[in-house]
Parts: C-alpha cells; structure tokens; sequence
C-alpha cells in the first residue's frame, strides 16, 4: 500500500477533502454541535483558499484521499492577525482507516512544517463542560502527549460570535450542550 502525506494544491479534490472533513466532524460531534447540510465544519470555498495558500495536508493511500489537516492563519479569539502562529485543525481520518497511525502522522507532519518555518501552533478542541466525552477525552489526553499544554478556556452555551471557522459564515444555532472551547499552544 503506499501511503504519502503531502501539501495538497489539486482542486480536483477539494469536493473529496470537503466531504472526508464535514462527515467526520458531524459524527464526531454529533451531540454537541448542530451540523446539517447548510451548518458544515467546511466548505469547498474554505478548502480552495487553504489549498490556494498551501495550508492544506492530505493523507492519500494508493492515491485516494483518507484523512487530512490544515494548518492556517488562525481566526481563533486572541490569534486573529497573530502571524507568528498557525492553527492546526479540521484534522480527520475516515473511520474504516483510523488507528494505524495515519492520523498521527498528519499531525506531526502540520507541527513540523509549521515549527520549521520558525512558527508556533496553536489548536482549538470543542468539548462538553460536563458528562464524559470519549472521543474528546482520547483527543485531550493525546494533544497533550504531543506537547501541547492549555492557554485559555471559553465556555459556551451559545454560539453568538464567530469562533470557528465553519467557512459559511453560519455560526449563529445553538450548541447541543454547554461546551468547553480550549485552546492549546504546542510548547517546543
Ligand atoms: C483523531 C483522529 C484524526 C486520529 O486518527 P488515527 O489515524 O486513528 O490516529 P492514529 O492511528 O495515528 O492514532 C493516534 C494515537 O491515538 C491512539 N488512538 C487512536 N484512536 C484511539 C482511540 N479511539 N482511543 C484511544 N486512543 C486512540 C493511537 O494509539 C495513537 O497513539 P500513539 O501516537 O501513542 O501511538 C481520528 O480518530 C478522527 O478523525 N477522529 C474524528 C475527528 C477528530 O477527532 N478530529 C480532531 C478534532 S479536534
């Protein structure tokens, strides 16, 4: 099987990336946040411009696309204009490929390409104030791992400003949950 991770520029595949993003993130927080066909995680004008500005990773076995990540000028409270720092994010492996290490690799791939450039990283994870969140659990537990220690943390119960980059500009429905909106910076 031959796997490669590379910065993807072929808008041949921005409809395939699109939908690897927006399947993943909805299932992925399905009991958090409202995702229907109008209020995506991603859009294909969004995955135009990262690709356009060569911020998009994707990981592709035998040629077919199965996960990717991005690593963007950050939108996030307190990083917008912030050039110093790109977020890490939308990262997503289709399910019948995960845990073979594919998503670890995008993610060391984003941090290396950004540290290299002189640059520091900075994510963002969606988690609920309460209750036990499996998925979210793993994902703390691993960011963690990986260097990156908690700078700020935001509660939401409504989703009245833009904090995501949903890339529809939909941003207004109400969270599923009172949530945590945690953003991480990877010390070095
Ligand atoms: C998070 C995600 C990208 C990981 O992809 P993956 O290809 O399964 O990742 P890997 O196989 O590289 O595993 C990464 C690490 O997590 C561990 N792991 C993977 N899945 C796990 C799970 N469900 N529970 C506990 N540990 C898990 C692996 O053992 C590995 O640990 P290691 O680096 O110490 O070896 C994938 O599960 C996914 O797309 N999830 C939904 C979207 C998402 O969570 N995105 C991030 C939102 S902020």
């Amino acid at each position: 099987m031959a796997f490669e991770i590379k910065i993807c520029k072929d808008e041949k595949l921005i409809p395939e990336i699109c939908k690897i993003v927006n399947t993943v993130y909805a299932a992925h927080e399905a009991d958090l946040l409202y995702y229907d066909e109008v209020n995506t995680r991603t859009n294909e004008t969004y995955i135009k411009n990262l690709m356009a500005d060569s911020e998009l990773i994707v990981a592709f076995l035998n040629a077919k696309p199965i996960g990717t990540v991005k690593m963007s000028k950050s939108a996030t409270l307190g990083y917008r204009g912030r050039n110093e720092y790109r977020e890490i994010g939308q990262l997503a492996v289709l399910p019948e490929y995960r845990g073979k290490g594919y998503g670890g690799q995008l993610l060391k791939f984003a941090i290396n390409d950004v540290e290299s450039r002189g640059l520091k990283v900075v994510l963002e994870l969606v988690h609920p104030q309460s209750g036990d969140h499996k998925e979210k659990n793993f994902l703390k537990t691993w960011y963690g791992q990986l260097g990156f220690r908690e700078v700020k943390n935001y509660k939401i119960n409504r989703l009245e400003m833009p904090l995501f980059d949903f890339g529809n500009g939909e941003t207004g429905k109400d969270v599923k949950c009172p949530l945590n909106f945690t953003i991480f910076e990877k010390s070095k």
